[in-house]
Order: C-alpha cells, then structure tokens, then sequence
C-alpha cells in the first residue's frame, strides 16, 4: 500500500473539468514528478490534497485510511505540506514573521510575542538548511527567488511526512537549484515523500524516482524516471512533437540601424556603466547568472527605477525615460519577470487584462471598441493556446501558466518597437513555450527589436541574434550567435567573480 493514493478524483470549475478520474500514487521516500501542460490540473489535484478545494468524487487515502482533506491545517497536521506556485507571503513582514505567521513564539505568558527567539529559530533553519538568508529582512526586499527559497524553508520546518513542491525552481538560480535538491535528496534519506512539480523537463532525471504525466485533466501514466527520456515525457505531455533547433546565424547585420543606444548607464549596485546596442529587427539575448543585474538593467531603460546616469537614444535621439509612462510613449514594452506583482489585474477579466495595455488601440473616442479588443484578444488566447472557457473568465481562475500566458499576449499584442521580455518562458509548458518563440522571431521579422533575458541557455542560445552577458552589474562579453556556446557565456557570466577572487 502506497503512503497516499488518489483514486478516481474528479473536479469541475464553472466551465472547466479540471480533473477526470485522476488516480495517483506516492510511495514512502520518494521524489515523484509531476508534469503536463498549463492546465492539465497539476494544481487542482494539489490542492485538493491538501484542503484548499473539494474534490467533487473520488477517494483519498492516506497512511492505510480515508482521509478527507478539511482545509489546509488539517493537511498540514498530518503532515502534508505545499510551496504553491504562486509566492504566498507577506511582503511588509520579517522573514522570520513570515516563517513562523500563526504559531509565532511566545514569551512565558503567551502575551508578548518573542522576535529575538523567533529570529534565532529562524536562523538555525536556515543553518540547517544551508540558507544564507537573514530572517530579519523584509520580506519584499529579497529577490524573487530567495523569498522563494524561505518558502521552501517555512513548509521544511513543519514536521512533514508529504512535501509538495508545485514549481518550485521557476525562480530560483542554479545555485539556488542546487540548494534545493541536496535539501530534497535529505530529505528524502529521512523516508519524507515528495511531489515536484516543473516544466523544467532537465530537471526530472535529475531528481526525481518516478514521473506522472498529465494532460488535459487526465492522468496519462506513471512511469520509473530511469526508463524515459525527456522527449519520451515530452511525446506523454503533448502528444506530437516539438522540434528544437538553436540559432546558429545573426539575420540581423551589423549595419542595421540602430534603434536603441545605451551608454554609460548606472543605476544602483547593480546597473554599472552599462552600454550596449540594439538593433532593428534584432533579438538581443541577456545572459547571465541571476542577480548579475539584467532585470535592474531593464527597469532602468523603462523607468521604473531611478537612474543615476548615462544616457539613452532611441532611434538616434536622446530620451529622457522617468517613468514607465514615458517609456511606453516611446514604444518601449517590458515583461517583468514578476508578473504577479506587476503585470496582471487577477480580479479582471482575460479580454480586460489583455486590453489594458494597449488601450489607446481599443479606444474609439470615450468608448473602448469592445469587439476588436475581443476578437484580438480571442486571436492570441488561440494562438497561445491560453486554457480558458472564455475570454470573460477571471484571471484570477486560470493556472500559473496560463496566467503568465495572458501577460504575453498582453505585451505581444501592443504596438511596440522595442519590447523587453525578462524571463519570457518561465512557468511555461514545452508546446506553448515554442509558440512563443515563433511570435518572438515573427516580431522581429516584422521590424521590433527584441531583448530579451532568459537564465535558460538553451533558449539564449536558440533565440537570440547577439548575445550580451552580464555579471555582477555590468557587461562582461558580447557574443555574436555565430560563436556562442554554454560555455563560452558561462566564461563571461563568472567572469568578474573569478576577477574579484584572484584579486583576494
Ligand atoms: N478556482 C478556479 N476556478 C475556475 N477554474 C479553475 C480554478 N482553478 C483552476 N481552474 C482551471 O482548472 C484547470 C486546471 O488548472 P491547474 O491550475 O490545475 O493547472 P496546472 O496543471 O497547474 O497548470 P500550470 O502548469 O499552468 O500551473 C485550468 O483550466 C484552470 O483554468
Ligand atoms: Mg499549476
């Protein structure tokens, strides 16, 4: 008898089965992956089993016996946890707060609340853990990924025999990647079980026994990893296959014009004396670790942060950018890595969200042109195969990725000349990730100019024209995709670190 087993479980969302007779199995120990594409109902079926919804039929058992999940305390008291895809904390508190939020130590009394003894229990689990994170940080002054990793950090600190990881790599570095698998493979020697959840397909063999594939609500096998390849996996999510071919010339000549010159440009710790070009019809890859400073670099060419100096030409003239209001009036569009927190309305309707951004296009006098924004908006739901019942739906109510989808269109859909996408793929499925990129290199054939950041080499690589890196707030190389490799931009990636090491 498995440690948990799901049997026949189905669930319907107004207008969407989101799961149909889903049977699974997790056995004691072991790292079990779960994939499919955004919105196959990997989430769904999580969050059944740990209280958040009720299933509608279908049998839950747990430790030998029924278990009817109440709510997620109830979960969590017999040992079954979650890191939700979506960052689920409290920006404005501590780290430590945020650890311990509901069963904060209390001081001999129970009155008064006790930070110094909170603080410390925090910092041996981040010893323990081999976590260089101070717990009495904000909160929202980390980066995306380290509140990630204090999420993954407070679920650990519970007493679990169920960890359920729903992607939780999407925002992580490969450091941090690394961290997270040694805490997982610890784990995992101490008999607790877990399910992961990715669409990083590398990473499965990586780290996980045994792999289950779903589509479309439907559970379509479980399999030993060692006996599938990643396209195997691949062929079971899709269901057709998908061809990857890198980039191996620059369409773009050097004697394009050049639509927007960056020079000298300082913006904090991690924008320093930043120069580059971008040309038209290019698409500029930015690599580098994270935190090397490309998502600072962006934000600065957009406006969203203060800018200390340098200076900015778009199509040969100096522009003054203050606020993303200006960068917009000058065709500049930005994806931010952070969609959550900046790039959608979750209470608003898809066809809403994706019209917001391109409301001038949509206005016909005080009126929005409704059935344009409509038919526009169907055509990309199409096109990126969004999983929604209607263009009317909350965004709210769709999955992680299809929600990440919506900021696409969004950005795709408005008329820029210039459009930074940072991390355009991250939480992305394999078929809909290589739409993207067909629009991306469309785009770019049409004349916009493209720069776009990616921690994935592999998508680097098969995208970009030219490749700029970036290491510890500056430009550290610039490749020509004719002589990119992994290895090459890795070289300039740890270029500074090796610098600053040699010199100590
Ligand atoms: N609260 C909800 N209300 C309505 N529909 C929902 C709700 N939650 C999920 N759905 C729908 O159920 C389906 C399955 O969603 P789910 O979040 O489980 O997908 P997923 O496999 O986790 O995808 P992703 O990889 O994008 O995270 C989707 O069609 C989604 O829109
Ligand atoms: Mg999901």
């Amino acid at each position: 008898m498995p440690l948990l087993k799901l049997e026949s479980i189905s669930k319907r969302f107004p207008g969407v089965h989101a799961l149909k007779n889903v049977s699974f199995g997790l056995e004691r120990g072991e790292i079990h992956a779960l994939v499919g594409e955004n919105g196959a109902g990997k989430s769904t079926m999580m969050k059944i089993l740990t209280g958040i919804h009720q299933k509608d039929s279908g049998e839950i058992h747990y430790l030998d016996r029924l278990f009817n999940p109440r709510d997620p305390k109830h979960a969590l008291e017999v040992g079954i946890g979650i890191v939700h895809q979506e960052l689920n904390m409290m920006d404005h508190l501590t780290v430590a707060q945020n650890i311990f939020i509901g069963r904060e130590s209390m001081r001999s009394g129970g009155v008064f609340l006790d930070e110094r003894q909170q603080n410390r229990r925090a910092a041996e689990l981040f010893e323990k853990l081999n976590m260089n994170i101070d717990p009495t940080e904000t909160l929202g002054r980390l980066t995306v990924g380290k509140q990630q990793m204090v999420e993954i950090a407070k679920a650990v600190s519970h007493d679990l025999r169920v960890l359920i990881l729903d992607e939780p790599t999407a925002a992580l570095t490969d450091t941090e990647i690394d961290e997270l698998f040694s805490i997982m493979r610890d784990l995992r020697s101490r008999g607790v079980s877990m399910i992961h959840i990715s669409h990083r397909l590398d990473e499965i063999h990586q780290i996980t026994d045994r792999v289950s594939v779903m589509r479309d609500g439907e559970m379509v096998d479980t399999r030993n990893t060692a006996d599938v390849t990643k396209q195997d996996i691949i062929n079971m999510m899709v269901g057709r296959v998908i061809y990857e071919e890198p980039k191996t010339e620059n369409r773009v000549g050097a004697d394009a014009e050049v639509v927007l010159r960056v020079r000298g440009l300082n913006a904090g710790k991690l924008v320093q004396d930043v120069s580059f070009e971008l040309r038209r019809g290019e698409i500029l890859g930015f690599a580098g670790l994270m935190g090397a400073g490309r998502t600072e670099t962006a934000r600065a060419i957009f406006g969203a942060d203060e800018v200390q100096s340098g200076s900015i030409e778009i199509n040969g003239r100096p522009a003054h950018i203050t606020s993303p209001q200006d960068a917009v009036a000058h065709g500049i569009g930005y994806l931010s890595e952070d969609r959550k927190r900046y790039g959608l309305a979750l209470g608003l309707a898809v066809k809403d969200n994706v019209v917001l951004a391109t409301y001038e296009e949509f206005q016909k006098g005080p009126f929005v042109n409704a059935r344009k924004a409509e038919q526009r908006t169907r055509e990309y739901v199409d096109r990126l195969n969004i999983k929604t019942p209607s263009v009317d739906q909350l965004v709210r109510n769709l999955s992680g990725g299809n929600q990440q989808k919506v900021v696409l269109a969004k950005w795709l859909i408005r008329n820029s000349d210039i459009l930074i996408f940072d991390e355009p793929t991250r939480g992305i499925d394999v078929g809909a990730k290589s739409e993207i990129y067909t629009l991306m290199n469309e785009l770019a054939s049409q004349g916009k100019s493209i720069i776009m950041i990616s921690s994935e080499l592999p998508e680097i690589l098969r995208m970009s024209d030219r490749i700029v890196v970036m290491c510890e707030g500056r430009i550290t190389g610039e490749i020509d995709i004719s002589e990119a490799s992994q290895e090459r931009i890795m070289e300039y990636a740890t270029m500074r670190s090796q610098e600053t090491l040699a010199r100590s």
